[in-house]
């Protein structure tokens, strides 16, 4: 098959061309920068463009368009919110609690936390990934000033019960911030149900640019910025603003209040086929998580008895099929994931674990290629595999 069946979006989107047309001019005609409004039209006319992207941003979430901050991405807007509220709020408490099966940027950010003296605590996950808001309620005590829990995991689309968890914070006047890369565009938020003071975004995962997200950051919600310089982004964020980054952002987030609905139910029709059809044809096979129905539609995570991904992901590649092992920060890694080790499974198990993520450009004609193309890989890789213990 000439064509590329791109399966791998929880890792990242392609930029929808829409997004592309409305950044370019903004790379040359209008290049401005937009911290001279004042004495100059042009910069004024690209402060507008900003203007108009925080404000596409803000109500996606459900939220005031001075609550919204740029950055360069889920990671930063990561550690901005944690390292921003540990060490402004220091005075109040060294406690802060999170769960196992957080991004990497979530939980290296803890880690060097943990090395400035703050106390790091890890509610448990269930077998699929749940955290339970009681367990939360349990790890807090007077010194917490800090909750931190991810809205989906980016590796088995577990949803946390976010808006139970803001209620216990918020009516403890604990910080709660939740990294909301992989649900922002895709399923609908409000920060305000969410009882939210931070949340992580990134345009990558939702058809915008890469090297560009934003912090949602609640009105009074007071956080150390971690750049210094200009002062840009009312000093939470200091560095002339990626404009053409963040018109892109903006033009991708009006896209998905827009067409969200209609996105997720195509995903959601074209996830449930495939699994539908691998479950009938591949033997052996078990989802990884939450339900099918109760996890993020485009997600689909799911151990393959007797193999390991990497060759079959190679052979996959080789017949045109991109799909993803884990995360994509853990790709190449020879340790076994965070997440499935945390939701119970066996080392063996993790090391064949196959994550397939559907995208709004994928074509549901595709699905028997792809389980046919899994089908005989499965099958010559099992005939090989001293794992293989036969059905
Ligand atoms: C849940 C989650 N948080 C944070 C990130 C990091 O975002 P970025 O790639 O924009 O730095 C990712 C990216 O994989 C993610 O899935």
């Amino acid at each position: 098959m000439n064509t590329i069946i791109y399966l791998d979006n929880a890792s990242t989107t392609p930029t929808d061309k829409r997004v592309i047309k409305k950044m370019l001019p903004f790379f040359s005609e209008n290049f401005a920068n937009p911290a001279t409004k004042w004495t100059s039209s042009l910069s004024k006319l690209v402060d507008e463009e900003v203007e108009q992207a925080r404000l596409n941003i803000a109500k996606l979430l459900g939220a005031d368009p001075d609550e919204i901050f740029f950055t360069s991405g889920g990671t930063e807007s990561d550690n901005t919110a944690l390292k921003g509220i540990a060490f402004k709020h220091h005075d109040r408490g060294n406690e802060i609690i999170s769960i196992p099966i957080e991004h990497e940027a979530v939980l290296k950010s803890l880690e060097t936390l943990e090395g400035f003296g703050f106390k790091i605590k890890f509610a448990r996950v269930d077998s699929k990934g749940f955290v339970d808001p009681e367990e939360i309620k349990r790890l807090i005590t007077k010194k917490t000033i800090l909750v931190s829990i991810m809205h989906a995991n980016n590796e088995i689309g577990t949803i946390e019960p976010i808006e139970e968890i803001g209620k216990i914070c918020r009516e403890r006047d604990i910080y709660f911030h939740t990294d909301a890369v992989q649900t922002v565009g895709h399923i609908p938020i409000n920060v305000k149900s969410f009882n939210v003071d931070l949340l992580s975004l990134s345009a990558h995962k939702f058809y915008g640019p890469k090297g560009v997200g934003a912090i949602y950051v609640r009105k009074g919600v007071k956080v150390k910025p971690f750049m210094d310089g200009g002062g840009q982004e009312k000093g939470i964020r200091s560095g002339t603003l990626n404009t053409t980054g963040i018109i892109g952002l903006g033009e991708a987030a009006r896209l998905a209040s827009e067409e969200m609905e209609q996105t997720e139910s195509d995903v959601k029709k074209m996830r449930d086929l495939l699994w539908d059809k691998i479950q009938k044809q591949i033997p052996k096979v078990y989802l990884n998580g939450a339900e099918i129905d109760s996890r993020l539609s485009n997600n689909l995570n799911i151990i393959i008895k007797g193999i390991r991904n990497e060759p079959l992901l190679v052979a996959l590649n080789e017949r045109g099929v991109i799909a993803g092992g884990g995360s994509a920060c853990a790709a190449g890694s020879k340790y076994p994931s965070h997440v499935l080790k945390s939701i119970g499974v066996k080392d063996n198990d993790i090391f064949g674990a196959l994550r397939i993520t559907i995208g709004k450009f994928n074509k549901i004609e595709y699905v028997d290629y792809v389980v046919q193309s899994l089908n005989e890989i499965v099958n010559s890789l099992r005939d090989l595999s001293p794992f293989w213990e036969g059905e």
